[in-house]
């Protein structure tokens, strides 16, 4: 099987899966923290070895309070406890984002976790969280820029070489899937998504089961990706 060696996930409709049962909003995201777990270990087990996933963007601050104070009290309580398992998988987990307007304790934990996991080799769970893909493009650049002024030479910088300036060394992105029915990327890893393949599914991110992932491996190994150039076998 042809596995994508970077999957990254737009995980959307935690809220309307919560709405449609009659529960609050903050269901769906409790929901979605169990569905992540179970994913994270099973795309690792599928042989994938980087899974980035969207938790928290820098505009989901325009949120109500409640619930971003709900979104971060979970965060907390995942990596502290809940991580248990992804830890013993053997997960490295990655924190990927600005740190400037995240509670104290927030930081706490995503240091704590990234310590915890630090020397694990099984795979990487990359969490986006007060993320944007336009905001990783700038923060790169900056860095760049510092290089450059202490004299770094960038005669022949190739895209390539831009991958080290994004928050973690991580190779571009084969599959983006997207739940939840929207079509759109939302701010999402830009750079790095530039020839991935998109797999849309109106299922809500609570309900993305190990069975809907595997459809979207399927469908994944049964694309022709020519990045720009023509397949050799269906070319002539
Ligand atoms: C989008 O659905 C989802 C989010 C903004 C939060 C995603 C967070 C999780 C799945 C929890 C992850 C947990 C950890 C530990 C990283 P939405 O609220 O926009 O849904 P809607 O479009 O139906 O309203």
């Amino acid at each position: 099987m042809n596995v994508p060696k970077h999957v990254a996930i737009i995980m959307d409709g935690n809220g309307r899966w919560a709405e449609k049962r009659g529960l609050p909003r903050s269901s769906g995201h409790l929901e979605g923290s169990k569905t992540l777990e179970k994913l994270a270990i099973h795309a690792m087990d599928m042989g994938v070895e980087v899974l980035s996933v969207y938790a928290f963007s820098t505009d989901n601050f325009k949120r109500s309070e409640e619930e971003v104070n709900y979104l971060m009290d979970l965060f907390i309580k995942m990596f502290k406890t809940k991580f248990d398992k992804i830890n013993k998988r053997g997960i490295k987990v990655f924190i990927s984002g600005r740190k400037v307007n995240l509670r104290k304790d927030v930081l706490e934990a995503i240091e704590n976790i990234e310590e915890k996991t630090k020397d694990n080799t099984a795979g990487i769970l990359n969490i986006c969280l007060n993320y944007g893909g336009q905001e990783e493009i700038i923060d790169g650049a900056i860095k760049l820029a510092k290089d450059i002024q202490n004299g770094l030479d960038v005669t022949n910088f190739k895209r390539e070489d831009f991958y080290k300036y994004l928050y973690h060394y991580l190779p571009p992105i084969d599959l983006l899937i997207r739940t939840g029915g929207e079509l759109r990327v939302s701010n999402f890893m830009l750079y790095e998504m530039s020839y991935s393949e998109f797999y849309f599914t109106n299922t809500y991110f609570p309900d993305f089961d190990k069975s809907e992932f595997n459809k979207a491996l399927f469908m994944y190994e049964n694309r022709d990706r020519r990045f720009g150039g023509i397949n050799d076998k269906k070319g002539n």
